[in-house]
């Protein structure tokens, strides 16, 4: 269930009960078992389209350094695959809700991973990410879901990729194209169950300006 108490999950600070539980799901051959809680996003069980995500895009490379970002963090699925895949790289976990943000942290303690779990306005300006994964809050409508990837996805370093998720009823082809004319290069790297993968980078020419700026 998406909403709690008449609350969207992204509400800042819910009211609902914290009535904490546990998410189970296996990834890359693991169990993870996270803390979850009511006024959360899908606080019962791995969202499918996150499922999707996790088991079609690629994990960086152990060696990774640097900054990863899981987008929209929720209470931390992303983030938690991410830091174990790539344990020197730092993870940063950002969400405007900040009852999911204290169980990402949560979990990154009981599991020992390197996750900062931020608000939005809380990572420094000059942190560039290798990666950006997000399964993406389509339901702040249009003009957010466009604005928060205004926001974020000029952050990736010349050379990162972002992986995003999106049902394909909820405006995975339109965002496409919206990413598209807005000068990124975006590929469907795989659709699944009813949604899309998008892999998105920089486009050459793109690319190519910001080096020489
Ligand atoms: C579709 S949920 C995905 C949650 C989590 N990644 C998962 O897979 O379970 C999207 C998340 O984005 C968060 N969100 C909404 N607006 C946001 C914003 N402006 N900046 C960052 N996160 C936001 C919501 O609170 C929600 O947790």
């Amino acid at each position: 269930m998406r909403y709690v108490s008449g609350e969207h999950y992204f509400t800042a600070e819910p009211t609902a009960p914290q009535r904490q539980r546990n998410v189970e799901f296996d990834v890359d051959n693991r169990t993870y078992r996270l803390a979850s809680s009511g006024g959360v996003f899908s606080a019962d069980r791995l969202d499918l389209g996150t499922s999707v995500l996790l088991h079609k895009a690629p994990r960086p490379a152990p060696d990774t350094k640097g900054a990863l970002l899981d987008l929209g963090c929720g209470y931390g699925p992303i983030a938690v695959v991410l830091a174990t895949a790539a344990p020197h790289a730092t993870v940063y976990a950002v969400d405007v809700n900040t009852r999911a943000l204290d169980l990402v942290r949560e979990n990154a303690q009981a599991l020992d991973l390197n996750i900062v779990a931020q608000t939005p306005d809380g990572v420094p300006d000059d942190v560039r990410f290798a990666e950006i994964w997000s399964n993406p809050p389509i339901r702040v409508g249009k003009a957010g879901l466009h604005e928060l990837l205004s926001r974020w996805l000029p952050r990736l370093a010349d050379d990162g990729v972002a992986w995003l998720v999106v049902s394909r009823n909820l405006g995975a082809d339109s965002l496409q194209r919206w990413l598209d004319e807005r000068g990124w290069s975006t590929e469907r790297h795989a659709s699944q169950k009813g949604y899309r993968v998008l892999r998105v980078t920089r486009s050459e020419t793109e690319s190519r300006a910001t080096a020489t700026v």
